[in-house]
């Protein structure tokens, strides 16, 4: 970033500092660093528990930190049950748009009675505290009854997002043991019909673990169910056993809440454990005081529910909070671009938080698309999931904002469970910037050796203390846990985030991108590994490697570089085929944008490929030292 970008300041206006719930960030951020358990004691407070905590923190064994130790609650009693006496009650919890403009609307009350029905039937189905139930769904109202209720029971729910392919849907059901997957029959997207059910099913065909398969109906079509596994959850839910009456299960603050996969930099995707206390705190806390919530507002979170922005930000954080949430089921563009648009302003929407992808995409239909709407009751606007570019920053602020609406652009990841680098409303905001650490947040760029390195200069970013929302773990794999994220700064004690970034010379933080071997395409996260591993399964390839190109609209496109078995004919055919390939194997997202043969990849003399060698050449960019270069 240029100097001159970090000096652009957009001070927010007086009427958003009037109307902050918190109307100061330096002495709040100095009082919950050098107070950190007090501070979120407060915050903790402010929610329901069963019994509270002995010890906020217990950080005995680090980096395995406790949250709310001897705590006992679940999330469902903040995000549900809490709300059945107040005036929530009668409040709208949830608005839903088909994408075939379908509308459904709950209330808090009738949110309660949907998901204790969900908990009634999967407690008749045999599931049981402690199990972890998969979930495999398009984006409508049941996804988020289903998770709630695996919640309510004590069982975690593992949700796999919908546009993953049967293999990796499979890999995941398998690695969390469920034996119980709940699925629909499909989605619309773009005015099509999705198969989501008829994936399932493949899946399960290699699968021995799975007992049990409820179906919910969205879009009417024939599939294949079967005999003593597959059930309609509308013909359970007909059922008597399916009660709106159902206990909330009692937790303990340390108990999993939901595991949820993300890709690394090597090997099989990880599941990332969150649990119900720190959890609850972590996400209320940040999702009210970032977007600055207000009883009447109406938050739309765009995300897919089945990554952790939905989790956090659809799900949980608002509903602990008691807001009116909405949620989409389809294309951003169908049937017209201005499809968001037209919803902001049907509904009232007050606050939208999505992707600087979508933003792109949006932004290429051109501003006339936006301004046919009213959309005018935006105040307060998010951005998160990849570096958001000055330009596309000032067209989201200018033409959606209004020129008025601050633009919270949030860092953090799967493993934070909820935004660790952030404005709130009153921040001075510079494009491009995350600007400053959430309350309670310690964090530092730091070169590899774990100094701090100068301002303005490229290093490491690192987070130096625990909060609420970290990940206790990756499931059943503590050592992995211990490996990917604390080993390289262990010395320190620090967390390694696997981004660059660099502070400049007012304390702002800016993201540069990851420095591992993730890549972010369309704010997906998907790991060179992996598709490295699905190219490899094509019986025409010998080796592959994949690197991360930049795209104007996907944020990062993948180029893979592939050697073919000895004797195999290089055709444009063939080029297709592998991407396609890839697609069937890993899901659409992960199909490279190009393909490109090679007779030898680049490697070190002990086998390692340099990627930064293919990425170098691909961008007709210096290839640095070649000195370890085996050939
Ligand atoms: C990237 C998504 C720049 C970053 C919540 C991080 C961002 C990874 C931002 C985590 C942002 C997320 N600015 N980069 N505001 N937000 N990232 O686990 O590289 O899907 O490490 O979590 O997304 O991706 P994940």
């Amino acid at each position: 970033m240029s100097e001159n970008e970090e000096n652009l300041i957009f001070n927010p206006s007086q009427q958003v500092i009037d109307g902050a719930i918190v109307k100061e960030y330096d002495q709040l951020y100095k009082y919950s660093i050098e107070n950190r358990e007090a501070f979120w004691a407060e915050q903790a407070e402010m929610l329901g528990w069963y019994k509270k905590w002995d010890k906020v923190l217990d950080s005995s064994n680090p980096p395995f930190y406790k949250w709310f130790v001897g705590a006992k609650t679940n999330i469902i009693h903040n995000a549900i049950d809490r709300h059945q006496t107040t005036a929530n009650r009668n409040k709208l919890a949830f608005l839903w748009e088909g994408e075939d403009g379908l509308v459904r609307t709950f209330s808090y009350h009738a949110l309660n009675r949907e998901v204790s029905q969900f908990a009634s039937v999967l407690k008749s189905m045999g599931v049981v505290k402690g199990d972890i139930v998969t979930i495999y769904m398009p984006q409508i109202p049941e996804l988020v009854f289903a998770m709630l209720a695996c919640a309510k029971i004590g069982a975690a729910h593992s949700v796999v997002y919908g546009g993953f392919s049967s293999e990796a849907l499979l890999e995941r059901i398998t690695d969390a043991k469920s034996r119980v997957v709940i699925t629909a029959d499909g989605g619309f997207r773009r005015g099509k019909a999705t198969q989501l059910k008829d994936i399932v099913n493949k899946a399960l065909e290699m699968c021995s673990v799975v007992e049990v398969v409820i179906t919910v109906r969205r879009t009417g079509e024939d599939v294949y169910m079967e005999n003593d596994r597959d059930y309609w959850y509308h013909d359970l839910k007909a059922l008597p056993i399916a009660s709106t009456k159902c206990e909330t299960e009692v937790m303990n603050s340390e108990d999993m809440l939901f595991l949820l996969y993300t890709s690394g930099s090597t090997g099989k995707p990880k599941g990332l454990v969150h649990t119900h206390g720190g959890y609850s705190v972590y996400t209320s806390t940040t999702h009210r005081m970032v977007f600055d919530i207000k009883p009447e507002d109406r938050f739309w979170c765009a995300a897919d529910p089945g990554w952790i922005t939905g989790h956090s930000y659809i799900v949980y954080g608002p509903l602990i909070n008691g807001s009116t949430i909405f949620l989409y089921e389809g294309a951003p563009n169908h049937p017209y671009p201005d499809r968001w648009w037209k919803m902001i302003d049907k509904y009232g929407i007050t606050i939208l938080y999505t992707s600087p992808t979508a933003i792109r995409g949006l932004m290429r239909y051109g501003e006339s698309w936006v301004n046919r709407h009213d959309i005018s009751g935006l105040r307060l606007l998010g951005s998160v999931g990849e570096p958001i570019s000055p330009e596309a920053w000032k067209w989201y602020h200018r033409v959606v904002g209004k020129g008025k609406a601050p633009i919270m652009d949030t860092w953090w990841q799967t493993e934070t469970g909820g935004f660790m680098i952030t404005p709130i409303p009153i921040t001075p905001l510079k494009p491009g910037s995350a600007t400053k650490p959430f309350f309670g947040n310690e964090l530092g760029v730091v070169d590899d050796e774990g100094n701090d390195v100068k301002t303005g200069e490229q290093g490491n970013l690192v987070i130096k203390a625990p909060w609420p929302g970290m990940t206790c773990c990756i499931n059943e794999d503590k050592e992995r846990y211990y490996d990917t994220y604390w080993k390289r700064f262990e010395k320190q004690g620090w967390y390694s985030a696997g981004d660059a970034a660099r502070i400049d010379k007012d304390g702002y933080y800016w993201i540069i991108g990851r420095t591992d071997d993730v890549i972010k395409v369309s704010g997906y996260r998907l790991g060179t590994a992996e598709v490295e591993s699905a190219l490899a399964t094509h019986h025409l390839v010998a080796e592959a490697a994949v690197i991360a190109v930049p795209h104007e609209l996907k944020g990062n496109a993948i180029h893979a570089f592939v050697v073919l078995r000895h004797g195999t004919e290089q055709s444009r055919v063939l080029e297709a085929e592998l991407k396609e390939h890839v697609g069937k194997v890993m899901g659409p997202i992960a199909k490279p944008e190009a393909v490109v043969f090679v007779d030898l990849l680049p490697k070190t003399r002990s086998g390692k490929i340099m990627r930064r060698v293919l990425k170098a050449r691909a961008l007709g960019l210096d290839e640095g030292d070649l000195s370890t270069l085996e050939e």
